[in-house]
């Protein structure tokens, strides 16, 4: 039977962080930030193999850090762009892989529903499934002057989450017609290339860790999850 793969891109600096270890490799809890990813892509149950995007000089490190894990993980040294990370991402999945997820190291919360409500939205025949949450602050446009041009209609409005799904066929197809190098969303290639993409329910604690106060707040989920005795 065909398997499920998620690619985890963890090659970035974390450079909106602050300067020091790479962000992925970062405790939340005592625990690097990808390992808590690992372990929500686990708890999902519908996740086979496992493809590690590294960073580089850290691809020993972390084939150490998830080698007494219970999947099959793959460890690839990561490139310049996030893109170009999966892109690497996508030539270590073994053959038998038909949906494929690609899932932020920088999103070590995300629950396990979500990640299993993106690959049936796929495994049901849909070629791209994307999580999103509502927009909540108001959205303004600004000119180079910085004024007010536009207050933008909020409704139509999501904002993006990973996991990702995709079936493989379609991501590697939009990876390698590519003809930018630097998106940070993968649905985005599928668009453009005029395929439909699905939205389906994400959650708040799938948010991306990205500014030091994030870290605060990942910090508290996990605690919040231990005192209730969730996952983390
Ligand atoms: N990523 C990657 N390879 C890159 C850039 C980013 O694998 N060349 C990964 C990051 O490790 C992260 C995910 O893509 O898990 C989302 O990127 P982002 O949150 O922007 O992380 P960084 O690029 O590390 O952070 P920053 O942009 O603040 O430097
Ligand atoms: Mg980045």
């Amino acid at each position: 039977m065909a398997r499920t793969a998620a690619i985890v891109p963890a090659a970035g600096r974390g450079e909106r962080l602050g300067a020091g270890t790479p962000k992925a490799l970062r405790p939340l809890a005592g625990t690097p930030m990808l390992v808590h990813a690992i372990r929500a892509l686990e708890a999902s149950r519908c996740v086979d193999v496992i493809v590690v995007v590294a960073p580089e000089e850290h691809v020993a490190s972390v084939t150490g850090l998830v080698s007494d894990m219970d999947t099959e993980i793959h460890v690839v040294q990561g490139g310049e762009t996030r893109q170009s990370s999966v892109a690497r991402g996508l030539i270590m999945l073994p053959d038998d892989v038909d949906v494929v997820l690609v899932h932020d190291a920088a999103r070590p919360l995300v629950p396990p529903d979500v990640v299993a409500s993106v690959v049936a939205a796929v495994q049901a025949g849909n070629p791209a499934v994307i999580p999103v949450i509502a927009v909540v602050d108001t959205i303004k446009e600004v000119d180079d002057a910085d004024h007010v041009t536009a207050t933008v209609d909020r409704s139509h409005l999501r904002a993006v989450q990973t996991p990702q799904g995709f079936q493989r066929d379609v991501l590697q197809r939009v990876h390698a017609d590519a003809e930018i190098e630097d998106t940070t969303d993968d649905a985005g290639l599928v668009e453009a290339a005029g395929i439909p993409v699905l939205v389906v329910g994400g959650h708040d604690e799938a948010f991306k860790v990205t500014r030091p106060m994030d870290l605060l707040i990942a910090e508290s989920i996990i605690a919040k999850r231990r005192a209730t005795g969730g996952m983390s």
